[in-house]
């Protein structure tokens, strides 16, 4: 709810189209969701570092950083995850708006709230990239015993175990790291992003 009525959007003498061009990139969000332990954070930092090599101007939202800051008052009930992928599509958008690539590697359960993402920016600027890793594989390399934690009550609201994980239904990209090798995933995601026009 916008809880301000005398405001009036202010207009930036250069705009996204200058600052991309000046980039050699289509600004755009490439949007990894899926369980945790699927490999967002490492599927998303091996592109960012593969597209720093071809030069290009990147920022990289990973939800366990943005959960110890800009949204640290923020827990894990359906509301609060709601809320938490609401403000990062507004930074993304924002960063879109600078002319980057922007990597955000967030669990985004609910299809309502990607979707919401989509439309803030529009379809030609959203590349949704599910993360399709069985719970079984993500429960077995269990990273930060998270796993083991929900499954002993310990952490309550854990996704995938009692806490929902929707799958997209449409998603540009489908990567399962079980069966594919990480340099795959990523000369999969490269060869995407040009054949869209989005890496000049
Ligand atoms: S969400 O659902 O999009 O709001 O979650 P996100 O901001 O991506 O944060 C997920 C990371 O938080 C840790 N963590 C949990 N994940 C899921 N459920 C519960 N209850 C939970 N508690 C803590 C976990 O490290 C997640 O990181 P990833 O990289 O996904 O494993
Ligand atoms: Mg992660």
């Amino acid at each position: 709810m916008n809880k301000n009525t005398n405001i009036t959007w202010q207009a930036s003498k250069v705009n996204k189209t200058e600052r991309s061009k000046q980039k050699h990139q289509q600004p755009c969000i490439l949007w990894f969701t899926g369980l945790s332990g699927a490999g967002k954070t490492t599927l998303a930092n091996a592109l960012e570092q593969k597209l720093f090599e071809l030069n290009h101007h990147t920022y990289l939202l990973d939800g366990d950083n943005v959960r110890h800051g800009l949204n640290k008052d923020l827990g894990f009930s359906d509301a609060d995850r709601q809320e938490n992928i609401r403000r990062i599509g507004e930074l993304a958008a924002l960063f879109v708006d600078a002319g980057l690539l922007v990597l955000a590697a967030f669990i985004s359960p609910f299809q309502t709230e990607r979707r919401l993402v989509r439309e803030l920016v529009g379809p030609d600027e959203f590349i949704e990239i599910y993360v399709a890793t069985p719970l079984s594989t993500c429960e077995q390399r269990d990273p930060k015993g998270l796993y083991k934690k929900a499954r002993a009550g310990e952490i309550r609201n854990f996704t995938g175990i009692d806490s929902e994980y929707e799958a997209p239904a449409n998603p540009e990209l489908v990567v399962d790291t079980s069966v594919q090798t990480l340099d795959r995933s990523v000369e999969q995601i490269v060869a995407f992003l040009k054949a869209r026009g989005i890496l000049k």
